[in-house]
Order: structure tokens, then sequence, then C-alpha cells
């Protein structure tokens, strides 16, 4: 069973095989979305999870459907930082396990729902798709979070699958044919077990772009001084649909007066149009195009070295039990 096959589907998925999905950090939610008293319902890898925040705030992700009859726990309420199901009043803790059931004193060891590694970070409430994280989570290089200004944004649903745009980072050919972006290639790029990091140095301009799992890409920029970080990252709802969520920003001047905060707030505004220009001019191939490994040549070293990465990469095949 192989995510990737030499007989894809337009979709990028395999045909005729069962879906997979990889293990990673994927957001499900901004920060916004979730707040205190907030019980949100997502579907998520042909399945469903509800999200809300524990009493010291954090963000909790944990599977929808109850184990008594599987009503969706998200059409329930929160009660004492508890989420009570709508349809008998079980109640579940923030660790998943069931406290409260109204007619038994005894409560079934069964009666549990699963409890994923929650973060967040970049004004996304991010899971991790297996029992304990393998690799910490995205980030933008050379930038701390606590150190930019940003924008963060669910960007829609596209038809494809989140390791598929993802592969643009590492296809430095379509950088320059579909995008018209003059770019060099990388001076060093390492394929590790969880991620794939390359720099790139021009005269003045500077690049250091990082897969991380299969389905997020970022990327900081410096352009004679001037810095800026994207990031993007898709989330699975079910096969061939990918939530999109990008942040942009640049490194944080703390700007004083109302002048500069303005010029701050237009940098922010031309990083975004330019994110949404590529995006655009991705989404009109990627939606259209029927995904093979097909004849590749010497300048797609890259890419091929990023697919077979995606090939190997472990599968969350635990999403099934729960
Ligand atoms: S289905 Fe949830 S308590 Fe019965
Ligand atoms: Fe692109």
């Amino acid at each position: 069973m192989t995510i990737i096959s030499a007989n894809l589907n337009r979709r990028g998925h395999a045909r005729g095989e069962e879906h997979v999905y990889h293990q990673g950090w994927y957001p499900l939610a901004m920060s916004s979305e979730l707040g205190v008293g907030a019980l949100i319902g997502r579907d998520f890898l042909g399945g469903r999870v509800v999200l809300y925040r524990d009493p010291s705030g954090n963000a909790v992700v944990q599977s929808a459907y109850c184990p008594h009859l599987g009503a969706d726990l998200s059409v329930g309420d929160l009660c004492d930082g508890q989420v009570r199901c709508a349809f008998h009043h079980w109640s579940f803790d923030a660790t998943g396990t069931c406290v409260r059931i109204p007619t038994e004193g005894k409560i079934p060891p069964g009666a549990r729902i699963f409890t994923y590694p929650s973060a967040e970070a970049w004004g996304l409430v991010w899971a991790f798709t297996g029992e304990k994280p393998l690799f910490e989570l995205p980030y933008i290089p050379r930038m701390k979070e606590a150190d930019m200004v940003y924008r963060t944004q669910m960007n829609g649903i596209v038809s494809y699958e989140p390791w598929l745009p993802v592969s643009n980072g590492l296809d430095f050919q379509h950088l320059r044919a579909l995008h018209g972006i003059a770019i060099t290639e990388p001076d060093r790029i390492d394929v590790k077990e969880y991620s794939i990091e390359y720099t790139i140095t021009e005269q003045h301009k500077k690049r250091h772009g990082l897969v991380t799992g299969t389905n997020t890409f970022s990327l900081y920029r410096d352009d004679s001084g001037h810095e800026t970080g994207t990031l993007f990252s898709g989330t699975p709802l079910r096969p061939g649909e990918t939530m999109v969520f990008s942040v942009v920003g640049l490194r944080n001047t703390h700007p004083r007066s109302e002048e500069d905060r303005a010029a701050l707030e237009r940098k922010l505004d031309a990083i975004a149009a330019y994110t949404a220009r590529l995006l655009e001019e991705d989404d009109r191939v990627l939606t259209t195009m029927r995904f093979r490994q097909g004849v590749l040549v010497a300048a797609d070293k890259h890419l091929a070295r990023y697919l077979k990465y995606v090939r190997e990469f472990p599968r969350a095949s635990f999403i099934e039990a729960c």
C-alpha cells in the first residue's frame, strides 16, 4: 500500500488502492476560531475531530465520534472543560477518558476517545497524526514567531493531496517556467528523515526553504536585508480534499508612529498579494494535472529526491483504529 505509485489518479492518490495518510503535524483551525468555551468539529483524514480549549486554555483535539453510539461530539457541549455528548450525556475529559455516564456508577474501560498530540503556533491549532510526535512543529527558518508580524489565513479547500503542492518547494524548474522567478540552484540541500531543507545564496539575496513532514513548506527570504517568511500547510479532510492554510509575515521592526505601522501593513499586503498570485498560478496546474512520476530529467533531481522521501514517509495507520 503506497501513497504514490507509478499509477496515480489526477488528484494524486493511488488508484484502486486503499488511501493512506502520512504521520505529521496538520493544522485544523485558526487559533482565533477557538475562543474560550468554543467546541468546533472538523473533518479530518476521512473521520472527524472535535477541538476546544481545556481549563488552562490549551487547545485539545480529539476523535469526534462518541464511543457509545457514534454521535458527533461537536454537536454536544462543553461543561467544566469536559465534552458532553448531546445524545446520552456521556462526558469526556481532556485526556479522552469518559468521566461520567449519567445512568452508570462504573464506566467501561472502552469508553474513551483518542486525544491527538496538539500544539498552537503561527496562529494555527495543529494535531499530530500519531500517538507521539515524531518531529517538531513546522516553523519558518531563521524567524522566531515572536520576532515577526504575520497574518494567518485559511485559503480554502483544494482537490489534491497535500504532498503535491509541497513538491513545488523542491521543483525549481517550475519557479522559472510557471512563475517567472529567476532563481539559482541551492547551495545545499539536506534530506533528513522527516524534513528537507535547502539554502540558496545570490547577490543580496538569501533563501532558506524547509519541508516539514509531507504537508508543510516554509520559506525564509532576505532581499537586501528585507526579511520575510511564508508557510503553507495542507490538511486532508478525506481523499482528494485538502484544507489549505497559509502564513505570511516579515521581521517586526516595532514601528512607533502611525505612519510606520501603516507602512508595515502595506508591506504585509504586498507579500500576501504576491503569495496569492503564486498560489493561483499553481492551483491552475495542480487541479487539472494527472500526476505521475513520468520521464524525469537531470534538472528534476531535487524533485525526484522529494518524491522518494514522500514514498518512504511513515504512514498514519493508527487512524483506522480511532
Ligand atoms: S452516543 Fe454519545 S452518549 Fe450516547
Ligand atoms: Fe509554485
